[in-house]
């Protein structure tokens, strides 16, 4: 069964010239695509051709201008807040630039810890324990949970965030 189905989904943004008048881009037309389970997908393309348009969708971000986009069967190319919620149990963003995605105050544990606090999952005991697990799949030592982000290479915030 495919995980995600884009089916001819387009999005188009509306904005303004400095003098005022309005303009369409149409940053994503037409674009069809699957994934199933264990696959992996590389989407290449130049600067501005839509690649990050198309993923902001794909993690509700933005909502598409038409189309469809099924997360595990279900449309979700409209999901209302509630909706959201459950979405970002099953899909999330690793963002491009570490530098800039994880908070320089928050320790690395606080940080891995973070989404299943804010979803209610799990007891503290359970989520520190799920966090040291995570860090040791991306090939981290589970004592850097009281470290902060400056304290890692580049490398290293990407596979904490991958975490
Ligand atoms: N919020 C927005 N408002 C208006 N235009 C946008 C917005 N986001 C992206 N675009 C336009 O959509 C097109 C695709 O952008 P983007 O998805 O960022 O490309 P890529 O990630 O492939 O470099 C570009 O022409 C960009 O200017
Ligand atoms: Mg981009």
């Amino acid at each position: 069964m495919d995980i995600l189905e884009i089916k001819n989904v387009t999005k188009t943004f509306h904005t303004r010239s400095f003098w005022g008048k309005s303009k369409e881009v149409h940053a994503l037309n037409g674009i069809t695509l699957s994934l199933a389970k264990g696959e992996s997908l590389g989407i290449v393309g130049e600067s501005g051709c839509g690649k990050s348009t198309l993923a902001s969708l794909i993690i509700h971000l933005a909502e598409p201008t038409g189309g469809e986009i099924l997360l595990y069967g279900k449309d979700i190319s409209h999901a209302k807040e509630k909706e959201v919620k459950e979405i970002r149990k099953k899909i999330q963003i690793v963002f491009q630039d570490p530098y800039s995605s994880l908070s320089p105050r928050m320790k690395i544990g606080d940080i891995i810890m973070e989404p299943a606090r804010v979803m209610g999952e799990f007891s503290e005991a359970h989520r520190k324990e799920r966090a040291e697990m995570l860090l040791e799949m991306v090939g981290l030592r589970k004592n850097v949970m009281d470290r902060y982000p400056h304290e890692f290479s580049g490398g290293q915030r990407q596979r904490i965030s991958i975490a």
